[in-house]
């Protein structure tokens, strides 16, 4: 049986090493025996930005980018999409099975029992100016929430770290609620136990003086699918930063605010209001060719395309086009899914987009959904965080019980001047120095 292993030869020394292969992949530290001399650090590898690098093992999400699969905990996505619940997906995402009826009575109740805030995080928020963007508020308010919670630092204790998830989960949709009702000044609605987790964010958002809101069903289970699809998406931007910071061992609070604030931006869980600011810009359809040939020409990019993994259609991107109809027939078409249905058709036969297999992801079409349904622009980014809190607590939990972790600390090629001696102020206007500009 021929050994899974890869020789490397170098041709410096003319020394072989049998380097072993495991699970498509070689240890970068078995790299490290490869020396010039004794003297010698050895043999590290350069992947800025991580293209070919796995940082973790992890049993939670299983993306194939070529053919467009995208999986939790084996469970196809458009299976959970139709027939499951935002609730029982987090479950599954946080436990790794199902839950039975029961298990899912009890998870639901906890997260139900759990969204009010203390209400000293209104004073704070109050402190923002009045047009703060809502994901800003909301890094700092989750941040907060870890000096609410001290028992939060026991990160080796395994029920204090599920209390932090039920927490967390359900007071993310209490955060960005109230960010939003303090931006236009209205008054806060307080969670309604009655209602089911998106209904009850609904209500956070949009309760005006009735008694009761009722959230319109078809708008509750858009949103409930929508926030499914945004559960969990493996070692993207916002997920590493919640491994890398919660590797040094801080509380879950403190990694989230981490997290929310990779998705922050436009390249990850802002795209999708980047994407109707986009489409705002455009206009019109007869302006769509002018604003591919600028994308073409590198002044641009197309917002909600595109992806590192996805090389083909995001599967969650093909769920909300079809959902985007049902949404539409309840509020009235968006006056920019014309430009928008434009500019995918022209960038799937452009050549510049096909040679570099670009397609719309999933926020190409999210931001006109939740325009769709009332959200206002800037929440967008808000409405990514919040399902995603599931994913991010899970990958945490994975990655604290991985007996392989250790403090994230990347290695780094150093470029800069050799060893030199300090310079007295006195003696630094050289010539040289001022020719150069320095
Ligand atoms: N518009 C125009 N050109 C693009 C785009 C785009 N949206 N995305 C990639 N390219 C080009 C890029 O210029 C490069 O061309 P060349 O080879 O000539 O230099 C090539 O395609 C490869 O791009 P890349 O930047 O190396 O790809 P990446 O894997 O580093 O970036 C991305 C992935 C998602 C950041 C990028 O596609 C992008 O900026 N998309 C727009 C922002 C967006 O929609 N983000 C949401 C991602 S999905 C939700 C999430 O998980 O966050």
């Amino acid at each position: 049986m021929p050994k899974d292993t890869l020789t490397i030869t170098d041709n410096r020394t003319g020394k072989s090493y049998e380097i072993p292969i495991q699970n498509g992949t070689i240890r970068a530290l078995d790299l490290r025996q490869i020396k010039m001399s004794q003297e010698d650090f050895g043999l590290m590898t350069y992947d800025p930005a991580f293209t070919n690098t796995a940082a973790c093992k992890s049993a939670i999400t299983y993306i194939d980018g070529d053919k467009g699969i995208l999986n939790y905990r084996g469970y196809p996505i458009e299976q959970l999409a139709e027939k499951s619940n935002y609730l029982e997906v987090a479950y599954l995402i946080l436990n790794g099975e199902l839950p039975t009826r029961s298990q899912h009575e009890d998870w639901v109740h906890q997260i139900t029992t759990h969204t009010l805030l203390h209400e000293n995080i209104k004073k704070f928020m109050e402190g923002f100016w009045h047009d703060a963007h809502p994901m800003g508020m909301l890094v700092s308010t989750v941040g907060a929430l870890s000096t609410f919670y001290p028992d939060a630092k026991e990160i080796t204790n395994p029920e204090s770290r599920r209390w932090q998830s039920v927490r967390l989960i359900a007071k993310m949709p209490t955060l960005a609620a109230f960010a939003y009702r303090y931006s236009i000044g209205r008054p806060y609605a307080y969670p309604d136990n009655e209602l089911s987790y998106t209904g009850n964010f609904l209500n956070m958002m949009f309760k005006l003086t009735e008694l009761k809101y009722r959230p319109t069903p078809v708008l509750e289970r858009a949103l409930d699918v929508l926030f499914i699809l945004h559960a969990d998406h493996e070692q993207n931007c916002s997920t590493s930063a919640m491994r890398g910071v919660g590797s040094s061992q801080v509380d879950p609070y403190s990694a989230v605010a981490a997290a929310t604030a990779a998705l922050y931006g436009p390249l990850h869980g802002g795209a999708n209001e980047m994407v109707i600011r986009m489409l705002r810009e455009i206009g019109s359809l007869a302006r769509v060719p002018e604003f591919i040939k600028r994308v073409k020409a590198g002044e641009r990019r197309l917002m909600g395309f595109g992806h590192r993994v996805y090389k083909n259609y995001d599967p969650r991107a093909r769920i909300i086009k079809e959902m985007a109809d049902q949404v539409f027939v309840e509020m009235g078409k968006n006056s920019l899914l014309e430009i928008a249905l434009e500019l995918e058709k022209i960038a799937l036969e452009d050549e510049y987009f096909v040679s570099r297999k670009l397609y719309p992801n999933v926020d190409f079409y999210s931001g006109l959904i939740y325009q769709s349904m009332g959200f206002p622009l800037d929440l967008f980014p808000s409405l990514f965080a919040i399902p995603r809190t599931a994913g991010w607590m899970a990958q945490w939990e994975e990655m604290l019980r991985d007996p392989e972790t250790k403090i994230a600390r990347p290695r780094q090629i150093y470029l800069g001047s050799p060893p030199r001696n300090y310079v007295p102020i006195a003696e630094r206007e050289t010539p040289g120095r001022k020719a150069a500009g320095i």
